[in-house]
C-alpha cells in the first residue's frame, strides 16, 4: 500500500476573529504537512482545516452585530482564511460547515446513524428529554462540577436552563470498544496524561449525548432530517467535517486519505473527539483516525486570552512585525507540544534577536563572506544530515525540533569564533585547516538549510540557492534585518 498522511485541525468557531491560539495547532498541522509532502509526494498528503459555523454561539454573535448568521459566517470565515494565508500555511482544503455538500454528508450520516444498532443490539438513537444547564459560550449542557460560583469558568456566565426533547446518542453502549482500541494503541491519545485522562473518564461512565436540539432554542443549525422540530447538536456536524471533507462516502480523497493519521486539537475537546466522535464513526462502520495529539492551552503573559483584557493577540500582527516564517519559528520554540504554557510576548522580540539575527542570520554572513574571500567561493557540497530534527518532528516535538537544528547553529558560531579563521587566512601554511573548517559550516549551513524546509520554506531555499551557486557569494542583504 502506498503511504499516505492526512492531518486535521479542529474546525475554528466563527464567533470571533482568528488568535494566536488557533494559529498554534494550524502551524503545526502545516509543519507536519510539509514535512511528509517531502517524504512521500505531495500527492499522498491532506491537511484540512476550516471553520465551524453553527450553532447558538454563532447566530447570537451575528445578531450582536446585526447581520445575517450566513452573512456573518462568510465574513469571519474568511479573516481565518486571510490569516492563513498570511501566515503561509498550506492547506489542501478549507471547509465550512455551512457548505451545501457538507451539509448535505450531514443529513446522510444523520440517517444512517438513526439506522444503526449499538454493538449491544440497541437504536444508537432514541428520544429522550433533556434537562440541563447549558453554556451557550461552550455549546454543551454542563454539570454543576463543570460550574465555578454557579458559572462556566470559561466565559464566567451563568449557564441557561434548558429542558427539551432531544434526540440521544446511546454512547455508553460504545465505550467498551473505545476503551479496547485505546489500550491496544489502535486509537493513539498522545501525550500518556490525555490518554489516561480518557480512560478514567470512560472507567467512570459517561452519560448518553443529546445530539439534537429545539429548534426554538438554536435555530441555526442542520435540520434533523425525520424531525422538524429538532436541529443537529453542533459537534455532530462539526466532527463530522473530517470525513465529509474528504468526500465521504464515496469520494477518491476519502478512499485514499481515511482514516486520518492525526487529529490535532487542544485539550479542551478532548472528550468530544475521543469518545462522540469514535462512538459515531463505529455506529457508521467506518474505521478509526489513528491518532489524536494533544496540546495545552496557552496564556498570554501569564492570563487567559481574552476580549476583556485587550490581550488577544492576531497571528497577523506578528506576521506584520516579522513576516510569516519568523512568526511560525517564533511560536513553535515558544514551548513544547503537549504542555500547558506562558507566551511571553516580549520575548518574541528577543528570541528574534538571538536565534534569527545573530543566530542563523549571522552564521551565513560569515560563512558565505568567508568563503567567498578565502576560498573563491568555492566549496565541495557533501551533506551530512539532511533531516535535522526529523525524529522529533515525527512525535510531534517541534520545539525540540528546532533545539536540534539550532544546536548545529550554535556549534557553527561557535567554531568560527574558536577558530577566527580570519586569523588563520593571514599565514599561507594554514591553508588546509582553513578549507577545512570553511568546509564543514558550510556543509552543516547546508545540513541547517535544509531541515529548516518544513518550517521556514523560503528561508530554506534561500540559503540552498546560495550554496549551492557556482561560486558563494555574500548576501547582499542580511536574511534578518534587526529590528
Ligand atoms: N469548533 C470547535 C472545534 C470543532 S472540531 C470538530 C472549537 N473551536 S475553537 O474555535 O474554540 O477552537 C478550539 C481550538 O483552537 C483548540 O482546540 C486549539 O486547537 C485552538 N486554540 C484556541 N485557543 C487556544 C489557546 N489559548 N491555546 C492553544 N490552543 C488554542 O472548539
Amino acid at each position: 500500500m502506498k503511504e499516505k498522511f492526512y492531518v486535521t485541525t479542529p474546525i475554528y468557531y466563527v464567533n470571533d476573529k482568528p488568535h494566536i491560539g488557533h494559529a498554534y495547532t494550524t502551524i503545526i498541522a502545516d509543519v507536519l504537512a510539509r514535512y511528509y509532502r517531502g517524504k512521500i509526494g505531495k500527492e499522498n498528503v491532506f491537511f484540512l482545516t476550516g471553520t465551524d459555523e453553527h450553532g447558538a454561539k454563532i447566530a447570537e454573535a451575528a445578531e450582536k452585530n446585526n447581520v445575517s448568521p450566513q452573512e456573518f459566517t462568510d465574513q469571519i470565515s474568511t479573516l481565518f482564511k486571510e490569516a492563513w494565508k498570511n501566515l503561509e500555511i498550506e492547506n489542501d482544503y478549507f471547509i465550512r460547515t455551512t457548505d451545501d455538500d457538507h451539509k448535505k454528508t450531514v443529513v446522510d450520516i444523520l440517517k444512517s446513524l438513526k439506522e444503526a444498532k449499538t454493538p449491544q443490539g440497541n437504536d444508537v438513537l432514541y428520544e429522550g428529554e433533556y434537562e440541563g444547564l447549558y453554556c451557550v459560550g461552550c455549546e454543551k449542557f454542563m454539570t454543576e462540577n463543570d460550574l465555578v460560583d454557579g458559572k462556566c469558568p470559561d466565559h464566567n456566565k451563568e449557564p441557561e436552563k434548558l429542558s427539551e426533547k432531544n434526540w440521544f446518542f446511546k454512547l455508553g453502549d460504545f465505550l467498551p470498544a473505545i476503551k479496547q482500541k485505546i489500550e491496544s494503541g489502535e486509537l493513539i491519545i498522545y501525550p500518556e496524561g490525555r490518554k489516561k485522562e480518557v480512560l478514567g473518564l470512560i472507567k467512570q461512565g459517561m452519560p448518553d449525548i443529546s445530539i439534537s436540539r429545539s429548534s426554538k432554542s438554536v435555530s441555526w443549525g442542520i435540520d434533523i432530517p425525520w424531525d422538524d422540530d429538532q436541529k443537529t447538536y453542533v459537534w455532530v456536524d462539526a466532527l463530522s467535517n473530517y470525513i465529509t471533507a474528504l468526500g465521504y462516502p464515496d469520494g477518491e480523497n476519502f478512499k485514499k486519505f481515511w482514516p486520518a493519521d492525526v487529529h490535532l486539537m487542544a485539550l479542551e475537546i478532548l472528550k468530544f473527539h475521543t469518545l462522540l466522535w469514535p462512538a459515531m464513526l463505529m455506529a457508521m462502520d467506518v474505521e478509526l483516525p489513528k491518532s489524536m495529539y494533544v496540546h495545552g492551552f496557552f496564556t498570554i503573559d501569564g492570563q487567559k486570552m481574552s476580549k476583556t483584557l485587550g490581550n488577544v493577540i492576531s497571528p497577523n500582527e506578528l506576521v506584520e512585525k516579522y513576516g510569516a516564517e519568523v512568526t511560525k519559528y517564533l511560536i513553535l520554540s515558544q514551548f513544547s507540544f503537549g504542555s500547558e504554557s506562558d507566551i511571553k510576548v516580549e520575548e518574541f522580540a528577543t528570541k528574534y534577536n538571538a536565534d534569527l539575527v545573530n543566530g542563523l542570520g549571522n552564521l551565513v554572513n560569515r560563512v558565505t563572506n568567508m568563503v567567498e574571500k578565502y576560498l573563491d567561493g568555492k566549496v565541495d557540497i557533501n551533506i551530512k544530515d539532511a533531516d535535522l530534527g526529523g525524529e522529533e518532528i515525527k512525535q510531534l516535538r517541534f520545539r525540540e525540533a528546532l533545539l536540534t537544528i539550532w544546536q548545529i547553529i550554535k556549534k557553527g558560531n561557535g567554531l568560527i569564533d574558536e577558530t577566527k579563521p580570519w586569523v588563520l587566512a593571514k599565514d599561507e601554511s594554514n591553508k588546509d585547516k582553513l578549507k577545512e573548517i570553511l568546509e564543514e559550516l558550510t556543509n552543516d549551513l547546508y545540513s541547517v538549510a535544509i531541515s529548516l524546509k518544513s518550517f521556514m520554506p523560503k528561508t530554506s531555499e534561500q540559503i540552498i540557492n546560495i550554496l549551492s551557486a557556482d561560486k558563494i557569494t555574500k548576501p547582499e542583504k542580511p536574511l534578518f534585518p534587526r529590528l
